[in-house]
């Protein structure tokens, strides 16, 4: 080979392998994959000038609680130029900053002292559908010939005043909106001011692409990528079947999602998003509401070219206590093979502290529970994505009266659907007025337990909900069993007790979770997964656990969690 030619092919090869392939560690994890993430949704975080809205430099000023709590990574929920009908989830101008929330040079102040302290920052990337303000679909809308026309999709109707077929939107009543300007319908999954995206367009790709790239050419780690299920339509329109003749929560027929949703050709999309990624060593988190393992397992890509966190939201969706369900769920992400994401709330589910302590009398109860279920998704194999508030005990503060409400879907539904406002009330730092989060009145109330459970106080108290997601998030990024190590199943059919090792080359970590009201003593059945121990030594409990445990005798409190390391 000519000389040249061959520093050529050396530098080519070592170029390209250095730009796709991510730092791994020993095992060949990626950084991501022992993070831990952390929601936050800007609104609501911290407000730096006292307008009662959460800013960008607020989040700034809490980047160091952050690093003290072991956050790794944040995901920002949209903070871009937005009409706010959704609530950031429709963006005016993918190239800038809410105003609200502060400059891009805020952004940027916020992603080098995020660096400072290894926390990198991840944006929401809303590329499934735009707001009506954004100048992309004004073009579009402005006439039948404009070059942006096929950026959104836009079909005659069925005759006057029909729509062209009988897809319903996710936020009530049809799919489809009139636009009289041209005398035709435009398709919006969500609220009519969101015109979905036409993906069949190649130049709307090129956009969204040349939008990820904006940002992490300015330091962004990667996106967590929104409503991916619904980027793609029917080419052919086709009407969804109706299931049975009920009605749905808002008024409309029950549809069998066939034609509006799963879409084969998204997986393409992400595909080449993915790419684009890997040329900035960024990680894709998709938001992917799946009904069983194989379509979740579609979303990490045949050959692991797609998203590398799709979020597990089946996991979310159990809503009780319940060892069989939570085992069954654990055993199919961890059977498929895929690197599993856990996610147990964010800023449209119900917070945890609500959701598993439903029924129980008291709040020692209710703190207990919070803290078993945070020894659940923080010691399994995976990564996990947190919600803010969630490690202080923040609970649902829905809205009292239909004016209070801020959530379209809420207002719409009052008062059986009271909408999202109570999971993303602000965030509660101290025990002064509006918990420290604002000097005026927030644009959310401030839940009533504010005095007792936020920040600053639970930082004073060992056995705070605080205090303890601190200890097992330190565990969780030191013990070598609890990193790497793999999954097994302990005694599979205890109803009361979710128990499981983590393994990793000889040393064995346990996990003992009792979700039962009642205290409960365990007989671990080790030998059965030749896993061979006489005794345990405590690493953190959610009690006040003995130093030494007898395996003969392990005794768990009501909704008590132990996490041990086999000796
Ligand atoms: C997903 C977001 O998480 C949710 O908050 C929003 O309402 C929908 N996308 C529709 O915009
Ligand atoms: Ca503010």
């Amino acid at each position: 080979m000519h000389r040249f030619l061959g520093v050529l092919v050396v530098l080519v090869i070592s170029f390209s392998a250095s730009a796709q392939k991510p730092d791994l560690d020993a095992e060949g994890h990626a950084w991501w994959q022992h993070a831990v993430f952390y929601e936050i949704y800007p609104r609501s975080f911290a407000d730096s000038n006292n307008d009662g809205i959460g800013d960008l430099p607020g989040i700034t000023s809490k980047l160091d609680y952050l690093h003290w709590l072991g956050a790794d990574a944040i995901w920002i929920a949209p903070m871009f130029p937005s009409p706010e009908v959704d609530w950031g989830y429709d963006i005016s101008d993918y190239y800038n900053v809410n105003p609200d929330y502060g400059t891009l040079a805020d952004m940027d102040r916020l992603i080098a002292q995020g660096k400072q302290r290894n926390i990198r920052v991840l944006l929401d990337l809303v590329s499934t559908y735009a707001s009506d303000q954004n100048k992309w679909f004004q073009e579009s809308r402005s006439s039948k010939t404009n070059p942006k026309r096929d950026w959104f999709i836009w079909r005659d109707g069925k005759g006057p005043g029909v729509p062209p077929n009988n897809w319903t939107s996710m936020f009530g009543g049809s799919a489809w909106q009139f636009d009289a300007a041209t005398g035709q319908w435009y398709y919006h999954y969500f609220y009519p001011p969101q015109p979905n995206f036409n993906y069949r367009d190649p130049e709307v790709e090129k956009a969204m692409f040349d939008v990820s790239r904006w940002w992490y050419k300015r330091g962004v780690a990667g996106f967590r990528l929104d409503a991916v299920d619904v980027m793609y339509v029917d080419s052919q329109f086709r009407d969804n079947p109706i299931v049975g003749t009920e009605k749905n929560a808002l008024g409309d027929p029950v549809e069998s999602e066939i034609y509006d949703k799963n879409q084969p050709e998204l997986h393409g999309v992400l595909q080449r998003l993915r790419k684009v990624a890997d040329e900035y060593n960024a990680v894709l988190i998709g938001e992917t509401w799946t009904s069983d393992i194989a379509q979740l397992k579609r979303y990490y890509g045949e050959h692991n070219d797609e998203v590398q966190m799709p979020m597990d939201f089946m996991f979310a969706t159990i809503n009780k206590l319940s060892p069989a369900d939570f085992r069954h769920q654990i055993d199919w992400i961890e059977g498929s093979g895929e690197w599993p994401v856990y996610v147990l709330s964010n800023h449209d589910i119900r917070r945890v502290y609500d959701r598993y302590s439903e029924g129980q009398p008291d709040r020692p109860s209710k703190d207990a529970i919070a803290k078993l279920m945070a020894s659940l998704y923080l010691t399994l194999r995976g990564t996990a994505v947190m919600y803010y508030g969630e490690e202080i005990g923040m609970e649902n503060n829905d809205p009292k009266r239909p004016e209070d409400v801020k959530d379209s879907q809420g207002r719409r539904g009052w008062p059986k659907e009271k909408g999202r406002d109570g999971e993303r009330t602000p965030m509660q730092w101290n025990d002064t007025a509006n918990a420290g989060f604002s000097t005026v009145a927030p644009w959310l109330p401030v839940d009533d337990h504010y005095k007792t459970y936020n920040v600053e106080s639970e930082k004073k108290d060992p056995q705070s909900i605080l205090n303890y997601y601190h200890q097992l998030l330190t565990l969780r990024h030191t013990n070598k069993a609890l990193l790497d190590g793999k999954y097994i199943a302990l005694n599979e059919d205890d109803p009361n007790v979710l128990a499981y090792a983590r393994s990793y080359k000889g040393e064995n970590v346990l996990v003992v979770l009792n979700m039962s009201a009642t205290e409960q003593s365990v007989r671990l059945d080790l030998p059965a997964k030749k896993i061979t121990a006489s005794k345990a030594k405590t690493l953190t409990a959610s009690y006040n656990a003995q130093e030494k445990i007898d395996l003969d005798k392990i005794s768990v409190p009501p909704f008590g969690a132990l996490i041990a390391e086999l000796q």
